[in-house]
């Protein structure tokens, strides 16, 4: 029974140095990813047009000859992450080869693919945003606002602004997320009844709105954006650039939309921000509304994957900001407070939902 016992227990603590183990280690998914990326492995893959195999891939790649033996490793990796997968191919001497191919997932690193998410992998890996990763316990322990001011020595927006190489990655980042939105936005119609003019607050290069004046020529739509980001951006016929704070002022419209704005502030200031919106939709009574496109916790419902990325954003979120990912009772609460009336969740957008808020 003894020997029973302590083979179970020896059993458990070698299970639990797995995973342990598997989460020191995490890391080097990201990195090698990032890599990847670097190397442009999936567009060579995608221009080679079929399964490609190691030693035609090799070729493409432009590596250093003493690291050409080491390439199937990293691949074997990739493929076991689930971003490449393996088939048989047949060479000219008819033998029997294995071939890598693109999957879902780095289908969406293809620079050519419409929804191209790329510039967030370039961006969200970059050292900026890594080494706050450092600094959590003495932040824990310190007096600084968020992580990233313990790492930089000023805030994000201001780090932003004073690095424009890195904010411009960022907005690209930003952008090539938002693209995703054309999924979706034009099954959205119903959202968009009766609305006329809309703004966008926080809205970046334009990628969001330029999908919902695309979609829905009639609309007026304007970007809300600090003068910076906005610098070179060229109206359209419906589709308008201002500068400013959302904090101040937010121009008035039948519709406010603010996408993944919210959740990096505290409730504090999202409800200033929220005030601001309900001021501007105001002049169109009931009919008016905010649509907020953010992140809802729901870790009883997600799977695992879901909720984890969720958790992930939020730790993020704690990195880089005041703000935070919310249940729909937090977000609830917030609407509340900021004196709106109804709400409305609509989980229709993978990781994020669209929460339609009414005066
Ligand atoms: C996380 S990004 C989201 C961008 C865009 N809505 C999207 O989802 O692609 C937050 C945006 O808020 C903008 N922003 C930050 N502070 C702002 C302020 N006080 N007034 C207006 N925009 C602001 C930033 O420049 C940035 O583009």
């Amino acid at each position: 029974m003894d020997s029973m016992h302590s083979q179970s227990s020896a059993n458990e603590l070698l299970q639990a140095q797995v995973h342990l183990y598997h989460h020191i280690f995490k890391y080097i998914n990201s990195m090698s990813l990032k890599c990847a990326v670097q190397l442009r492995i999936p567009d060579i893959i995608h221009s080679h047009g079929k399964p490609i195999t190691l030693s035609e891939l090799v070729s493409s790649l432009h590596i250093h000859p003493t690291k050409i033996s080491l390439v199937h490793r990293f691949m074997r990796m990739l493929v076991f992450s689930g971003f490449f997968s393996t088939t048989k191919v047949r060479n000219p001497q008819e033998e029997e080869q294995e071939a890598y191919d693109l999957t879902p997932y780095s289908k969406l690193l293809v620079k050519d693919h419409p929804y191209c998410l790329t510039p967030f992998v370039d961006s969200l890996l970059k050292p900026d945003f890594l080494t706050p990763g450092y600094f959590l316990g003495d932040w824990f322990r310190g007096n600084e606002v968020t992580i990233f001011e313990k790492a930089h020595g000023m805030a994000f927006w201001e780090y932003n602004d004073r690095n424009p190489e890195f904010n411009k990655l960022f907005n690209e980042a930003m952008a090539s997320d938002s693209q995703m939105m054309n999924l979706v936005i034009r099954d959205c119609k119903s959202i968009f009844e009766g609305v006329n003019s809309l703004v966008d607050v926080g809205g970046g290069n334009g990628s969001l709105a330029r999908i919902i004046s695309e979609a829905f020529p009639h609309m007026k739509c304007t970007v809300l954006e600090i003068p910076q980001v906005i610098a070179n951006l060229e109206d359209t016929k419906n589709l308008n650039y201002v500068g400013g704070d959302m904090f101040q002022h937010i121009p008035s419209a039948d519709a406010i939309i603010l996408k993944l704005i919210l959740h990096g502030w505290s409730d504090e200031e999202c409800l200033k921000i929220l005030k601001k919106c309900k001021e501007a939709i105001s002049r169109k009574g009931e009919g008016g509304k905010v649509i907020i496109i953010d992140l809802v916790i729901n870790e009883k419902k997600d799977e695992h994957e879901l909720t984890e990325t969720k958790l992930l954003f939020d730790m993020l979120m704690m990195y880089v900001s005041r703000g935070k990912e919310r249940t729909e009772k937090e977000w609830e609460d917030l609407f509340l407070k900021a004196g709106f009336g109804r709400y409305k969740i609509t989980p229709v957008l993978g990781l994020r939902s669209l929460i339609e808020v009414y005066p």
